[in-house]
């Protein structure tokens, strides 16, 4: 007899449970001490940089291959870079650090204007219904307007020439609700249920993404056009699957007896984006949204997914079959009978053609199924392998990568992503990281798998399962693995690591996760052997270990010297490397840690960073209880959009809103975009 199912309402997005219960027994026995091989990276990465720009400038070449060596061989920084002349280029940034703010407006670096767009709400396509104020709109409303919790974005340019950076398509995730704002008073809950069928509509077409064509007009102002590509996905839209998982009888379902088809993509964090323009939309926190009745296989209990409590009810709404499919329990029959396997069909990287409104979007399910944050391509090069790096952002979790088993050529389109290896990195203590595959007909990865007395039917079942094969083969337990970015002259690759309050408790540190529960995140950095990223073998360290000036070094920097007040900060989480090649570091401390030890941070806040150098500015800080999010420029990084997600998080008109940004006065707080501009038009950050 299944329990009745009930309601969760959470504060925030952070569901930060630990569910790997089975750390690597290879990184157990790893010693608890600092890595300080810094002086390996810094000074070669510099002269990189320096040489590079002062010779081509970055935009438009073909930099991939800038330090190609033989495939195989690890190649220590060094000496791939000791040919590259040094230009003595030493600092990139051109502002002045912002001090630390916590008022409920936005504070950006001298010379700078920076404009809420896009807020939550926006209408965009149908009908154009207005925002209303007060949570006043309808289900209906929301499904032809701006999604809420702006997070990960791309910018797509139109046009050529001038026109690229002027106009151009917006693409932004939304990943989820705060039911108390989204509504005049809240969700209706009679009884642990759901009982306005309404309240959970808008609330699914509140998540998902958003394609919006944006124009810049004569005066510098940004705003919606009307057009045809305009579109709303949300976590009801039909999508296709495609890869190993398709039609395996993990993801058959009532809704789709053949496996082949879901509904909607649910808690889209971070993001991609493929060489042939498309957008990757990444599944994070989605396992909550779902209760199963307390029947558990593997591929729900390594991802959280709750027996009766579901997130927001929309489980308990059973009289719609769209809302009732997030009841995962078993009814009787077999799983073509009800929604068991509903969970099973999130997790995924999603594709979408934002260029082709009538597209249906795709789960590419050989990248795997995680809490997935971002997606990030390496550059194409024609007649290699395309390469994606993936974190799966949750307590003592791993970092992936996928390599297509096809060539990239210009032609290549999404099936690329079809065929490939996924593959876990693990980190050496000694500098050196390998990536582990995951996969049947990988002898490797059967002889752990055998070794784990763990079984896997086929590569849809090895996927389905993905956290469960990575812990097979002994991948490095990692401090939450938030963004990733990609230098453009060095083939490095970064990656955030938030924080994570627990490791050194049932996980020990190790040099990759070198601090005891590590409550101010770090971000690491690796270099593929060869510069090819399809390698199998890395070289790593850490840019920077973030905190407050007593806690904290940026490794990246000559003498490794601390955070100060112009550059502190505490949970990176978004980064990206714009087209100047400055690197943008985003600050997500939850509000729950914005106080205590976290209030000298102020609000959350945009840092600069040169990511040769390991120079680092505070750029801009935001409104109160935000995170920052979503960074992508124009082609002339002459605009740059953001986004503030939840202001006012955690606060309710009763007792009193602590944000009312963008809309100022009494209103409730809404996420937006923000346009970051210089005021004498220049490139932002320089
Ligand atoms: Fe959605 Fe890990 O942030
Ligand atoms: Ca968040
Ligand atoms: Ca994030
Ligand atoms: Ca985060």
């Amino acid at each position: 007899m299944t329990k009745k199912l009930t309601t969760h309402l959470p504060e925030g997005n952070s569901e930060d449970v630990i569910l790997n219960p089975s750390p690597s027994e290879h990184f157990q026995v790893l010693l608890a001490r600092r890595f300080s091989r810094r002086e390996l990276l810094h000074g070669s990465l510099r002269a990189a940089f320096a040489g590079f720009v002062a010779s081509a400038g970055l935009k438009g070449v073909g930099v991939a291959t800038a330090f190609a060596g033989p495939a195989g061989m690890v190649a220590p920084l060094e000496a791939a870079t000791r040919e590259v002349a040094r230009e003595g280029r030493d600092l990139q940034l051109g502002f002045e650090p912002v001090p630390i703010y916590n008022g409920d407006g936005i504070r950006v670096a001298r010379g700078y204007t920076a404009r809420p767009f896009l807020p939550a709400g926006t209408p965009i396509c149908g009908d154009y219904p207005p925002y209303l104020e007060g949570g006043q709109n309808s289900g209906a409303h929301q499904e032809c307007q701006v999604g809420h919790h702006h997070d990960g974005m791309h910018f797509f340019p139109l046009g050529e020439g001038e026109e690229a950076n002027e106009h151009g398509l917006l693409c932004l995730n939304h990943e989820y609700v705060d039911v108390r704002k989204l509504h005049p008073h809240g969700p209706t809950i009679e009884d642990g249920v759901r009982s306005v069928p309404d309240e959970v509509r808008k609330e699914v077409a509140a998540h998902g993404v958003s394609v919006v064509e944006i124009r810049r007009d004569g005066g510098g102002e940004w705003g919606v056009v009307r057009g045809r590509y305009n579109r709303r996905i949300t976590a009801a839209t039909p999508v296709e699957i495609r890869g190993p998982v398709r039609g395996s009888e993990l993801v058959q379902t009532l809704y789709s007896p053949e496996g082949i088809r879901a509904r909607g993509t649910l808690n889209n964090c971070a993001h991609g984006v493929t060489p042939w323009n498309t957008y990757l939309t990444c599944e994070e926190n989605w396992a909550f949204y779902f209760a199963n009745g307390g029947d558990a296989p593997r591929e729900h209990s390594r991802y959280g997914v709750p027996a009766n409590t579901s997130r927001y009810g929309w489980a308990t709404v059973q009289e719609v079959d769209e809302y009732a499919r997030f009841d995962a329990s078993r009814k009787g029959g077999g799983p073509r009978d009800d929604y068991r396997n509903e969970p099973n069909t999130m997790g995924w990287i999603v594709e979408i053609d934002p260029f082709d409104p009538e597209s249906t979007p795709v789960k590419r399910t050989t990248l795997g199924r995680f809490g997935h944050e971002g997606c990030v391509a390496a550059p194409a090069v024609e007649g290699r392998p395309l390469t994606l790096y993936m974190g799966d952002d949750a307590t003592n979790e791993y970092i992936y990568k996928f390599v297509t088993r096809d060539p990239w050529t210009p032609q290549s389109r999404g099936e690329l992503l079809d065929h490939g290896v996924l593959y876990a990195a693990r980190f050496h203590d000694d500098g050196s990281g390998e990536w582990l595959a995951l996969d049947v007909e990988d002898p490797a990865f059967r002889s752990a798998a055998r070794q784990a007395g763990v079984q896997f039917r086929d590569q849809a079942d090895v996927l389905v399962n993905t956290r469960l094969a990575a812990d097979t083969v002994g991948a490095t337990p990692m401090d939450r693995a938030e963004w990733g970015a990609i230098h453009p002259v060095t083939g490095e690759v970064f990656f955030t690591l938030t924080n994570n309050t627990q490791r050194g408790d049932t996980v020990p540190v190790d040099a990759a996760n070198p601090r005891p529960r590590s409550a101010f995140g770090h971000i690491v950095r690796w270099r593929e052997a060869g510069d090819r990223h399809e390698s199998l073998r890395f070289r790593w360290d850490i840019f920077v270990l973030a905190g407050p000036p007593e806690d904290s070094e940026i490794r990246a920097a000559p003498g490794a010297p601390a955070l100060d007040e112009t550059n502190m900060f505490a949970s990176p989480d978004g980064l990206w490397i714009d087209h100047q090649g400055t690197m943008w570091i985003e600050m997500d401390m939850g509000t729950s840690q914005q106080v205590r030890e976290f209030e000298r941070f102020g609000n959350n806040a945009l840092l600069a960073a040169d990511p040769v150098t390991g120079d680092i500015r505070r750029f801009l800080v935001g409104c109160r209880g935000q995170e920052v999010t979503g960074c992508i420029a124009t082609p002339d990084n002459r605009t740059l959009f953001i986004n503030l997600q939840h202001p006012g998080e955690g606060s309710e008109e009763n007792p009193i809103l602590t944000s009312h940004w963008p809309d100022g006065g009494n209103a409730r707080p809404r996420s937006a975009v923000v346009v970051i501009t210089r005021d004498d038009g220049g490139v932002v950050g320089s």
